[in-house]
């Protein structure tokens, strides 16, 4: 296989941008329209996240570790995305659907790359092609036995803090076994669409997962709207190594920095210190008035409870410092600015380990003082759940360049 001009072309190829994907799926949906219904109405997101996947691919093509590893895992995620047989029966994705869709990979290329889209070119696209199909499949097939290709969660309770944040809670009904600081694909099947979220709390021994949502887009305007007490949601394999390593440097003390909704898998990961032998941690929560502190009451309810390793050698709390902070707010008593100038008050933190996590503006601003302030770089975990994005990619794009990644509110 030359893998240089597979590269090459790939990088002739993305110039055409998201017409090229467009062209991909209509191929696709003219080829095998029983393929259709699998996707959302609205192909926007799936478009670049298609476009990221294979542009990593092509870079990787080369390195049978990381290509197996992405493939697999791609393979395995996959496995909640289902077919229809003839009979409009949901089967799951079988080797039949990776030729469709290779045929119109194939067929694409071929069109923008015109007379560069020589037989040998061809020849080695659909070899490469093939081998990530194959590992995507085998990828699936492993995953069979360690996990089901979906979750099926109740809703347990919901809770209207705000106008237009939800807290609600969900019961799966295997047990999903995550890291606190990592997130899940979730669909309403009314809406047919999935998007990330992060649990707001470390594992519990019944298998319940606390959600945080504020009303941005259709799909948490659904769930902050429409969501109620019974009703059915879909969970995806867990994804996410950057927040759920806060672990690393078990001995440093631990910054935590939430902006909004971000705040949730901050809060989960703050649960796992409190049921270890604890860990000096400082919570930060920031918003622009009280009334963006929607958590606040369970944040100092765990503030208040002692480390359960200690607890149970007679030891006390202490270990976490609450920080709620507000930029305008009458009569308030906490701290005054935004998360990034009361993290910064509060240091130095050269030698803590920092997670920060919240929206794109605040996510940057924050790193932008921390880095101000002396903290290295890779001492900062930042995860991003933008909509358009694949998260194993932005994990990739964040370890090569930790200071220029962000986490998009949830
Ligand atoms: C080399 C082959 C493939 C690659 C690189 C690929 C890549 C991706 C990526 C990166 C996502 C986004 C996942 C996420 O955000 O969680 C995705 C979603 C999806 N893929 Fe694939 N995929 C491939 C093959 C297939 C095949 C064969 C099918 C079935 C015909 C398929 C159907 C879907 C569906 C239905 C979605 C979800 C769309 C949505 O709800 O937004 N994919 N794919």
């Amino acid at each position: 296989m030359d893998v240089a001009a597979l590269r090459q072309s790939w990088a002739q190829f993305s110039m055409a941008g998201p017409e090229a994907a467009k062209y991909f799926y209509a191929t696709l949906f003219l080829i095998a329209p029983e393929t259709r219904s699998m996707f959302p109405t609205n192909m926007q997101y799936q478009q670049d996240k298609l476009l990221a996947a294979l542009g990593h691919i092509i870079t990787h093509v080369d390195d049978e570790r990381e290509l197996t590893a992405f493939a697999q895992r791609l393979g395995a995620d996959h496995r909640r995305f289902r077919g229809e047989d003839r009979q409009g029966r949901s089967v799951p994705l079988a080797e039949w659907h990776y030729i469709w869709v290779g045929q119109a990979l194939l067929s694409t290329l071929e069109r923008f790359l015109g007379p560069r889209w020589t037989p040998a070119l061809r020849a080695d696209w659909a070899t490469a092609y093939e081998t990530v199909a194959r590992m995507m499949l085998t990828g699936a097939a492993e995953a069979e036995r360690t996990s089901p290709p979906y979750w099926e969660a109740e809703v347990l309770a919901t809770q209207r803090r705000r106008a237009d944040v939800c807290v609600f809670t969900v019961r799966p009904n295997y047990l999903c076994d995550y890291l606190p600081g990592q997130s899940l694909p979730v669909q309403v099947p009314a809406l047919r669409t999935w998007r990330y979220l992060s649990p707001a709390n470390a594992p519990r021994p019944d298998g319940t997962m606390e959600f945080h949502v504020r009303a941005a887009g259709r799909f948490s305007t659904h769930l902050v709207r429409k969501l109620q007490v019974g009703d059915q949601l879909l969970l995806g394999l867990p994804v996410g190594t950057a927040l759920s390593s806060f672990n690393r440097s078990p001995q440093l003390p631990l910054l935590l920095v939430a902006g909004g909704t971000g705040l949730a898998p901050l809060r989960a990961v703050a649960e796992a210190v409190q049921q270890g032998p604890g860990r000096p941690t400082t919570l930060v929560v920031g918003g622009k008035t009280p009334d963006d502190l929607y958590d606040d009451r369970a944040l100092r309810e765990l503030a208040a409870m002692p480390p359960a390793g200690a607890w149970q050698s007679g030891g006390g709390g202490g270990w976490l410092r609450y920080v709620p902070t507000v930029e305008t707010g009458w009569q308030w008593q906490g701290a005054v600015g935004t998360a990034a100038d009361a993290a910064v008050r509060l240091g130095p933190w050269r030698d803590a380990e920092v997670l920060v996590c919240g929206s794109p503006e605040m996510t940057q601003a924050t790193l932008s003082a921390l880095a101000a302030s002396g903290v290295a770089p890779d001492r900062i975990l930042v995860e991003s759940y933008d909509h358009s994005l694949y998260p194993p990619l932005v994990n990739a794009a964040a370890s090569a360049s930790p200071d220029v990644t962000w986490m998009g509110a949830q």
